[in-house]
């Protein structure tokens, strides 16, 4: 009998074992393997009211481990890179994770109890933030971007510098300091590299490359540009003006219809609207034979 119930009480601990999330960390060379479990059990774990959360868009509550207390010994200089399953890759400089004094926003993360998911992100929708989420306190005390609460996070590591290790993104040595290319350099930095390479440089393959094959800039309008950046999701309608009996869905470029007559709504970077089931869809696999073996 007593085997019995230690068999079922070991398959228990499996089962719950199972449950949880495994998370690694790599600092200074040493690799951590956390799970949900070891992590909400961890000294520094403690409950954290977030009164305005990024990704939730209201008050959260969680249970969560100061990054400081997880990332020891990290080198300042560096920067630390978030890892989440999408492929999204935050890299945020250490300095700004350690910060521990009153006067500067102070980041967390945030563990999801497997027995007490979080809501889901959209309505509808099973994917929550976990199960592991960068969560800021503070934010009041200094500027923390949205990209910079990566959530479904699988891996953190430290890294060197973006400049370091992609010296193909910095300005030029000779742009002065305080030239607008240079902030403009930052700001991609925080709020683009966590989704978009640029000239195949950096870590994210979330969003396209934004200047191979081409750059936006040569085939948008300054105008839409502005309006794609700010909102990616476009209109909330996708019930076109023109043709307003069918709903139309963004078609990325690539076309197995291109030739060279009409070629430039086809490239791959170009963008246009359609019906999600129209045949001139330019994504999915299509069947093709060779004209001599046709009329066979
Ligand atoms: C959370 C991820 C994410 C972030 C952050 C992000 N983007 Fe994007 N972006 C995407 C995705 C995904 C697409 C592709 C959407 C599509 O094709 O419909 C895209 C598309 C684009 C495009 C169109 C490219 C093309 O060839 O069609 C431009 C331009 C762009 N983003 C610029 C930016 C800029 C500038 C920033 C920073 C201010 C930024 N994005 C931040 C995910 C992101």
């Amino acid at each position: 009998m007593r085997v019995a119930i230690a068999v079922v009480l070991a398959l228990a601990a499996l089962i719950g074992a199972a449950d949880g999330a495994e998370l690694t960390t790599t600092v200074a060379g040493r690799v951590d393997r956390h799970t949900t479990e070891s992590l909400l059990a961890h000294p520094a774990a403690t409950t954290i009211n977030v009164p305005s959360d990024v990704s939730y868009k209201r008050a959260m509550s969680y249970r969560a481990v100061p990054v400081s207390a997880l990332l020891g010994g990290v080198p300042r200089e560096d920067a630390v890179r978030f890892v989440a399953a999408d492929g999204f890759a935050a890299s945020i400089p250490a300095s700004m994770l350690m910060a521990a004094t009153e006067d500067a926003p102070r980041a967390y993360l945030a563990i999801e109890p497997a027995n007490a998911p979080w809501p889901p992100l959209k309505a509808g929708a099973k994917e929550t933030a976990g199960p592991f989420y960068l969560v800021w306190l503070r934010t009041d005390r200094g500027r923390v971007s949205p990209e910079q609460w990566p959530y479904q996070i699988a891996r953190i590591e430290d890294v060197a510098p973006v400049a370091v290790r992609f010296p193909g993104l910095i300005p030029a040595a000779a742009v002065p300091p305080n030239d607008p290319i240079r902030h403009g350099f930052a700001v991609f930095s925080t709020s683009c590299l966590p989704c978009h390479s640029l000239n195949l440089q950096g870590d994210a393959r979330v969003g396209p490359d934004l200047n191979v094959p081409f750059s936006p800039t040569e085939y948008m309008r300054e105008d839409s540009l502005r309006l794609l950046v700010r909102n990616p999701q476009g209109p909330a309608s996708s019930y076109d003006p023109a043709e307003p009996g069918f709903m139309k869905r963004v078609h990325r470029g690539g076309s197995f219809l291109c030739t060279d007559q009409y070629c430039s709504r086809y490239m791959v970077g170009a963008r246009d609207k359609g019906e999600p089931s129209t045949s001139t869809n330019h994504l999915g696999f299509r069947c093709v034979s060779q004209p001599s073996r046709r009329t066979k």
